[in-house]
């Protein structure tokens, strides 16, 4: 999903739209599902509304059959993913919409997990009309977590870093360092919100000391807070702030193995370290998290980019310089950064946002 644009001003039927717009209400909520959005339209009206809140509630569509009542009897369903066909916590969507007698259905695009799909086919059968979007992007877009971890059994993973104008991350190793200004800030809020993990590496966690929360403008934490994952081979954490500021849920992604208990206040996620960063990523996604943000240092930042793991790249450039001795953001052998940025990734956005840039890029073979 984009940082500053509407992914959905692409989508030309304005009830498909709507549906979308729906879904994204559970943005941050539904993981291990997806954001599903569903309208129920009689003519011109819309006559029922729904979307999924969160796994383990209802479906959209089942909202919005209940929202609709009696006027579902032939009405049109607009929504975003192919209704499922199975038994998960919920009955099959399609057998709700074959007892509704609705007449047709538009969707938003397939669904390619083994369990679920085979939807339209069944409601193809039971001689509702089925309708494909032409342009399945946006859909896919929303649902870019969910889709990741049903295809890789891996999160969409999200990398932030703040750059200076010389492309330095810190004043030094280990050094405490703000780089960006308050609007950034605001910026990186709202990466977090979307996510349903924060992960930072143990170096920076003793660093930084960060709380890693959600935050409004004033300094308050947001009622919903992802998941606060602390990454370690062999540092150990204890004593950071994040453990025992009561101010959400805390993890520490640490090799099996390895004989540490977690923090008091986290808890313990173990990883196969021989899998490198892959292998906790993966760790993460058995818990259910399909979408992680991470907020590197340099070393964790030269291991995501050499495992191939940087999905989405938010990098805030600032607009001083750091010079000798600072911490650059990468010592890998990939042709540095800027050379392996401009063959691997492509910049989708730009936006000025107080006295700092930000830009956004995510893989060429992703769009
Ligand atoms: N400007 C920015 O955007 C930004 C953002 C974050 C941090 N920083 C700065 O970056 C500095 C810290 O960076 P850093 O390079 O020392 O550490 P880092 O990148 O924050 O952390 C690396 C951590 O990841 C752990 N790790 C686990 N598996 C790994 C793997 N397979 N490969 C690599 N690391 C793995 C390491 O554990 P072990 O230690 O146990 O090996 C290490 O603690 C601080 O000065 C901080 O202020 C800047």
């Amino acid at each position: 999903m984009r940082l500053f644009t509407d992914d959905s001003s692409s989508i030309t039927d304005p009830f498909l739209r709507r549906a979308w717009i729906l879904a994204r209400n559970g943005l941050g909520t539904t993981s291990p599902n997806p954001m599903v959005g569903c309208v129920l339209v009689q003519g011109t009206e819309i006559v029922g509304e729904g979307w999924h809140e969160r796994a383990g509630g209802p479906h959209a569509e089942a909202i919005a059959l209940r929202d609709a009542g009696s006027a579902a009897r032939g009405a049109t369903v607009y929504v975003t993913l192919e209704p499922c066909a199975h038994h998960g916590r919920t009955p099959p969507c399609v057998d709700a919409l074959i007892e509704s007698e609705v007449a047709r259905i538009v969707i938003g695009m397939p669904d390619p997990s083994i369990v679920a799909s085979g939807g339209a086919e069944r409601l193809s059968a039971a001689g509702i009309e089925v309708i494909f979007a032409d342009d399945p992007a946006p859909f896919a877009a929303l649902n870019r977590g969910w889709l990741m971890h049903v295809r890789e059994s891996r999160p969409w993973i999200t990398v932030k870093l703040a750059l200076t104008l010389d492309a330095r991350i810190a004043a030094g190793p280990g050094v405490r360092t703000r780089i960006s200004g308050p609007g950034a800030h605001a910026v990186t809020m709202r990466l977090r919100a979307a996510s349903d993990a924060v992960v930072i590496g143990a170096r920076t966690a003793i660093a930084d000391d960060p709380a890693l929360t959600v935050r409004d403008s004033a300094g308050a934490p947001a009622s919903r807070q992802p998941l606060r994952v602390v990454l370690t081979r062999r540092t150990d954490p204890d004593g950071c702030s994040l453990f025992g500021d009561g101010h959400g849920q805390t993890a520490v992604l640490m090799p099996d193995g390895c004989g540490r208990a977690a923090p008091a206040g986290a808890r313990a996620i173990e990883y196969d370290s021989a899998g490198g960063v892959t292998a906790a990523m993966r760790a993460l996604a058995a818990e259910g998290i399909a979408h992680v943000m991470v907020e590197p240092g340099q070393t964790l930042f030269t291991a995501l980019w050499d495992e191939g793991l940087v999905d989405e790249l938010v990098l805030v450039h600032a607009g001083g310089v750091g010079g000798e001795g600072w911490t650059g953001s990468y010592t890998g052998s990939d042709g540095g950064p800027e050379l392996a940025l401009r063959t691997r990734m492509k910049a989708v956005e730009a936006e000025v946002v107080g006295d700092d840039a930000i830009t956004v890029w995510t893989r060429k073979t992703q769009e």
